[in-house]
């Protein structure tokens, strides 16, 4: 599996989106950019829906999302079996959502928080571990509906 990072915004996440590139970059990641890649305006299930695909099918580990509020990004995401995406707001729901639910897609509000934070934010979601134990069964039970 690739370690390669995927990143994905409509336009209310794109300043966001090229922030985070920017810094991934110049820390030497390597990234797969699903778009969008101006500000025109985008419907965000045309960008996501393929990143998302491609976590599903194990393409890669872990993906980065935004748009205005990171609600309608995280939305379409999780409509994927083995996607579980969090919608963020700083380092320590951040943190407790790599370490709690084991989520492999960041979803970020681009028009909510400034770049330094988010950056903070993806610096922890890349480098926190899921903890297992307790969490593993929970985690599981995400995928089973009634
Ligand atoms: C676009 O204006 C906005 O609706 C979108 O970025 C996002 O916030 C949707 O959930």
């Amino acid at each position: 599996m690739s370690e390669k990072i995927l990143i994905g915004s409509d336009h209310g996440g794109f300043l966001l989106k090229q922030y985070i590139i920017k810094q991934l970059a110049s820390e030497g990641y390597e990234y797969q950019d699903y778009g969008c890649y101006d500000q025109n305006s985008v419907d965000y299930p045309d960008i996501i829906h393929p990143l998302a695909s491609d976590i599903n099918n194990g393409k890669a580990k872990m993906g980065i999302i935004m748009c205005g509020s990171g609600n309608g990004v995280a939305m379409v995401a999780n409509k994927y079996k083995n996607v579980r995406a969090a919608l963020c707001w700083d380092a320590t729901q951040t943190a407790l959502t790599r370490q709690h639910n084991n989520a492999n897609i960041l979803s970020m509000p681009g028009r909510f928080i400034d770049f330094d934070r988010a950056w903070e934010m993806v610096k922890v979601f890349i480098s926190t571990e899921f903890e297992g134990g307790r969490h593993l069964q929970r985690v599981e039970k995400i995928g089973k509906t009634l």
